[in-house]
């Protein structure tokens, strides 16, 4: 069976079970409180909630409702955690998720009985081959009594069936808070190929969990496994699948050393080029913050790994093409092969210099530490001030360490350096990774702060948006009074005497939703208070400003610009990066002042 087969035969069967295909997300998660979608469930995580209805609201992105409880996708994923793992037999950062979902649709009976379904008729897969995981409760959670009795009314002896505490047998929540639950895992030949979550609880940021109002199903599929587990001839691992073997292929065109003698710089070049692809496709630029590092990463790492196998210098352009043949039936978006070999060429030309200027200082550096006593507190220095002076790969210089000094401790140094991480990034607020290149830090813990402020900002800039939006609606009376602007949600304090309606809140929402989506430009300039009160930009009435302010604008130019606003900013470039834009609160909290509360996801 090819990919294609594959993925059209899910579709199908999940159509046929009354299930609406909806196309995959982009990986710039629709989620707020994630860099990228890491799971199929991202884009509908409203729904479990209750934040959105099928029926009545908007789709953050098909723009129309869902109008279905049960829906299935086939879905982009990219997942950074397990980055070091890639290069082993399954472990990838970017791969396909397949997907079926219900929001009160249906239930534990069917999810698990459609997914058996599919294993063993559809797919035919070997009893044999199959191991079963549920629940085994654990503290408030209950074990999974329900699951274990359907799989063994639908055939699966009682042996096959494993019960697996939390750690195992429990999902989500994707980012801070959301939809979670119990799971129902299936294994062929040791490999978990389908997982199957029971959305029954939602749990909030302080890790309290909190019953569903209505349970919903949530699966995952890994689409490179699934394949892999049902080609007729037998292969070792998912690289030797359609969605690989192109790849691997294209590589072993530029290089002596062969896929079979060292696999592992093959499967990392394969892997993440998908990434970098699908990446810059969406518009994502190498840079040293956020999305844009995790680019830079996956870029350097892959060169590093094209360095050792000696490929030719422009070694990506022929697996970039590659790439886009393999997917683009699939997703089309990605069909830009000149803008992202052009995006190539400038970041490692760019790395190629900073590896050769910085490989120079660090053998000068190593020369003298020959003649002195070394342990692991004075490598570990090294290592850091390469990468915070010169942005230099905390690897390379680990790699460079090791064949000087043969007997260094590499886990010893690799902890000295998390140390002296901690400590800088507890004196520069913003960590080193906000001002120096490279790579080789713990990406999720750069994630983790990092992203608290992104939200922050997000939702800054839509309270402008909202503001504006308040003032269309209700008119002249509205002025800000206060506003306070959490990583959950925005807080609008505001002078009003009347009642605000539904129909008013829907259509406050729906400018500020219409101006995100019509990607304004988010800039400033500094001019006189005079000056600004004159072309009318709004003003925190409280506040006493100097004499020069900045002004922030949203839209394509002074003149036009939907928002004007005195603000110290930060802001988002484009209201387009804001998201979704929901109100969740409007409240009266005295006299004549009212306060909404507002979220982005
Ligand atoms: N959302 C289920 C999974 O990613 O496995």
């Amino acid at each position: 069976m090819t990919s294609k087969e594959l993925r059209n035969l899910f579709l199908k069967f999940f159509e046929d079970k009354g299930h609406k295909i909806v196309k995959a997300s982009p990986l710039v998660s629709t989620d707020s409180s994630v860099l990228f979608t890491t799971a199929g469930m991202q884009q509908f995580k409203p729904y479990y909630s209750g934040v959105l209805d099928p029926f009545k609201d908007i789709h953050p992105f098909l723009l129309t409702p869902l109008n279905s409880l049960n829906v299935c996708s086939i879905q982009k994923c990219l997942r950074t955690s397990d980055i070091d793992e890639v290069g082993d037999e399954s472990h990838l950062t970017f791969f396909e998720m397949l997907g079926n979902f219900s929001f009160g649709g249906y239930f534990k009976k069917e999810a698990i009985s459609y997914a058996w379904e599919f294993v063993k008729d559809y797919l035919q897969i070997d009893l044999s081959r199959i191991e079963i995981t549920v629940f085994n409760g654990e503290k408030e959670i209950p074990k999974d009594e329900e699951s274990y009795k359907i799989w063994l009314e639908l055939g699966i002896p009682q042996e096959k069936i494993i019960f697996k505490g939390r750690e195992d047998n429990f999902w989500g929540p994707t980012g801070k808070e959301g939809p979670c639950g119990p799971t129902s895992e299936i294994y062929v030949d040791g490999v978990e190929i389908w997982n199957l979550v029971f959305n029954e609880y939602f749990q909030y940021e302080d890790k309290k969990l909190e019953k569903l109002k209505t349970k919903g199903i949530d699966t995952g599929a890994g689409l490179e496994r699934m394949l892999k587990a049902v080609q007729k001839e037998k292969i070792e691992t998912i690289f030797e699948t359609d969605l690989f073997k192109p790849l691997i292929e294209e590589i072993q065109k530029q290089t002596n050393l062969s896929y079979y003698s060292s696999p592992k710089p093959y499967r990392i070049i394969a892997d993440h080029l998908k990434g970098i692809v699908f990446l810059i496709a969406e518009g994502i630029e190498p840079s040293n913050i956020d999305r844009g590092y995790v680019l830079r990463r996956l870029i350097r790492r892959a060169q590093r790994y094209a360095n050792y196998l000696s490929l030719k210098d422009n070694w990506y352009e022929s697996l970039v093409l590659k790439v886009i043949e393999m997917y683009k039936e699939f997703y089309p978006e990605i069909d830009q092969a000149p803008k992202i070999i052009s995006v190539l060429n400038e970041e490692l030309s760019k790395f190629q210099k900073l590896l050769k200027e910085g490989l120079k200082i660090l053998k000068k550096e190593i020369e003298k530490l020959k003649t002195q006593e070394i342990n692991d507190q004075v490598l570990a220095n090294l290592v850091f001030k390469m990468y915070e002076s010169f942005g230099f790969p905390i690897e390379l210089t680990l790699e460079e360490l090791k064949i000087s000094f043969k007997t260094i401790d590499e886990e010893l140094v690799k902890n000295k350096v998390q140390e002296f991480f901690k400590i800088h990034q507890e004196i520069s607020k913003k960590g080193a990774t906000k001002k120096f290149g490279g790579h080789g830090i713990d990406i999720s813990k750069v994630e983790a702060g990092d992203e608290e402020e992104i939200i922050k900002t997000k939702l800054h800039s839509a309270t402008h948006l909202l503001h504006q939006a308040l003032i269309d609606v209700l008119g002249n009376e509205v002025k800000q009074m206060g506003s306070d602007i959490n990583f959950e949600r925005a807080r609008f304090d505001f002078s009003y005497s009347g009642k605000i309606t539904n129909e008013e809140i829907k259509k406050i929402e729906e400018i500020v939703n219409s101006k995100i989506k019509q990607a304004l430009p988010v800039f400033f300039k500094e001019m006189s208070k005079e000056e600004a009160l004159k072309i009318n930009a709004k003003a925190f009435f409280k506040e006493k400003y100097p004499e020069i302010v900045k002004v922030y604008f949203m839209g394509q130019d002074e003149n036009s610009a939907y928002s004007k606003e005195f603000c110290g900013g930060p802001h988002v470039k484009n209201t387009k990066e804001i998201g979704n834009f929901r109100i969740i609160k409007v409240e009266s909290i005295g006299e004549g002042i009212k306060r909404i509360r507002a979220k982005i996801f």
